[in-house]
C-alpha cells in the first residue's frame, strides 16, 4: 500500500439550453438522420449569452464538492467532511479569458481561499491531463484535496456555418474530487498513460488569437478566430492512440480488456467508441456512451460520462474503469481505478 489519491466526489453541469438536430437542420445543410448515423449524437447543449466556461465549472465544482462531503459523511474514512480544498486544476480550452487563466477565478467563486489553481490545455484530453497532475501533486504531497473540473464552451469558438463542427460539438462541465488515501483503497487512482504528437497540432486547431497569429479585425482574418478540425484523420488517430494508450495502461495495471467493467471514453463519435471496443476486444456492454444527449463537450465529456453513467445505475461500486481520451494537440491519455462508493445526488439536468 502506497499513498495514493482517491476519487471521492462527482459533479456535472450543463446549461438549460439545448439544440436538437431538427433546429441545427433549420439553419445548415444537414439532417438528423446524417447526425445520428455518422455520430451517434441527437441533440447538445449550449450556453446562453453572455454564459462562459468558469460558470459552467462553478456550478459543476459544486456539485463535486457537495458530493464529497456528503461521501465522507456516509462513509468513515478518516476524513474530516469538511477538509478544506487545498488545489484546483481546470481542464479547459475554452477559458473565459486569455489571460489570466480561469481556474482561479473559479476558486474564488467557490469560496476556496487562497488555494493554487491553475489550467490545464489539452482540448479533449484535458481532464485527463488535469487527473494525473491534481493526484501527482497530491501523491507527491503537494496537495491533500484536489478540485479537478472539466469545462468548455465550444459553441463560442464554432464557426455558425460549419455544419460538421456544429453538429458534434457541445457545451457542459464536470468535475470531481480528489483526496489522499491509499493505493488499495476503492476510488484510488491506479496509473496513467499520457502522450502526445505535435506534428499534427493542424488537424484540430483555432488558428487565429495566440502569439503566431494575433487576431486582427477585418476581412484578412475573417474565419481564423473559429475552431476548425480535420474530421477524417482525427477519426484515424483517435481510435488508434485510445486504443493504444487503453492497452499499455492495462498492461501496466494488470488487467485484461474483458476484465474491465466500464470504459469510459472520450465522447466523440458513436464510431470512434465502437471502433476502439474493437480494437481492445471490447463488449457492448462495456462501453459508456452518453454523446446522444450532450455531443462532444471536450474537457467535460468523461467527467459528464461518468455522472451520467452513475446516475443511470450503469457504474457500480467495484467496478473497474478505464478512462481514455484522444483531442487536440494531438494528445492522448489513459486512467484506471475501481469505482468507490459515492454519494453523488440526482444531477439536476
Ligand atoms: N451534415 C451533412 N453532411 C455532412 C455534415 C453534416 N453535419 N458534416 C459533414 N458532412 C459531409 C461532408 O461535407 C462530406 O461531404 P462530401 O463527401 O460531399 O465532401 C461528407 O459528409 C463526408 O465527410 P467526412 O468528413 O468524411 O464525414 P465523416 O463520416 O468522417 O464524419 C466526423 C465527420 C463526424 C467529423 C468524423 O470524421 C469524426 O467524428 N471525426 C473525429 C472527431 C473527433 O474524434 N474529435 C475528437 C477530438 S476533438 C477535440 O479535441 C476538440
Amino acid at each position: 500500500m502506497s499513498r495514493a489519491a482517491v476519487l471521492c466526489g462527482l459533479g456535472g453541469s450543463l446549461p438549460e439550453r439545448i439544440v436538437s438536430n431538427e433546429e441545427l437542420a433549420e439553419q445548415l445543410d444537414t439532417s438528423d438522420r446524417w447526425i445520428r448515423t455518422r455520430t451517434g449524437i441527437g441533440q447538445r447543449h449550449v450556453v446562453a449569452p453572455g454564459q462562459s466556461t468558469s460558470d459552467l465549472a462553478v456550478a459543476a465544482g459544486a456539485q463535486a464538492l457537495a458530493s464529497a462531503r456528503a461521501t465522507a459523511g456516509r462513509a468513515d474514512h478518516g476524513v474530516d467532511p469538511v477538509d478544506p480544498v487545498d488545489l484546483v486544476v481546470l481542464a479547459t480550452s475554452t477559458p473565459d479569458r486569455p489571460c489570466p487563466a480561469t481556474a482561479p477565478d473559479v476558486a474564488h467563486r467557490l469560496g476556496l481561499g487562497h488555494v493554487p489553481s491553475f489550467d490545464v490545455s489539452a482540448v479533449c484530453t484535458g481532464f485527463v491531463y488535469a487527473l494525473a497532475t491534481a493526484a501527482s501533486m497530491i501523491t507527491a504531497g503537494i496537495a491533500g484535496r484536489a478540485l479537478v473540473i472539466g469545462a468548455d464552451t465550444f459553441s463560442t469558438i464554432l464557426d455558425p456555418a460549419d455544419r460538421t463542427t456544429r453538429a458534434i460539438f457541445g457545451d457542459g462541465a464536470g468535475a470531481v474530487v480528489l483526496r489522499a488515501g491509499d493505493s488499495g483503497e476503492p476510488g484510488a487512482l491506479l496509473g496513467f498513460d499520457l502522450g502526445s504528437d505535435g506534428s499534427g497540432a493542424d488537424l484540430i486547431t483555432v488558428r487565429a488569437g495566440g502569439s503566431r497569429q494575433r487576431s486582427v479585425p477585418g476581412p484578412a482574418a475573417e474565419g481564423e478566430e473559429f475552431f476548425t478540425m480535420d474530421g477524417r484523420p482525427v477519426f484515424t488517430r483517435a481510435v488508434l492512440d485510445m486504443s493504444r494508450s487503453s492497452q499499455s495502461l492495462l498492461e501496466r495495471v494488470g488487467w485484461s480488456a474483458a476484465e474491465v467493467d466500464k470504459v469510459v471514453a472520450h465522447q466523440a463519435n458513436i464510431r470512434i467508441l465502437n471502433a476502439v471496443g474493437e480494437q481492445l476486444g471490447l463488449e457492448e456492454k462495456q462501453i459508456v456512451a452518453n454523446l446522444d444527449r450532450v455531443g462532444n463537450t471536450v474537457a467535460a465529456s468523461i467527467p459528464l460520462a461518468l455522472r451520467d453513467a452513475v446516475a443511470g445505475g450503469e457504474l457500480q461500486p467495484g467496478h473497474r474503469v478505464l478512462l481514455t481520451g484522444f483531442g487536440g494537440g494531438l494528445t492522448w491519455g489513459s486512467a484506471a481505478l475501481v469505482w468507490p462508493e459515492l454519494e453523488t445526488g440526482r444531477p439536476h439536468r
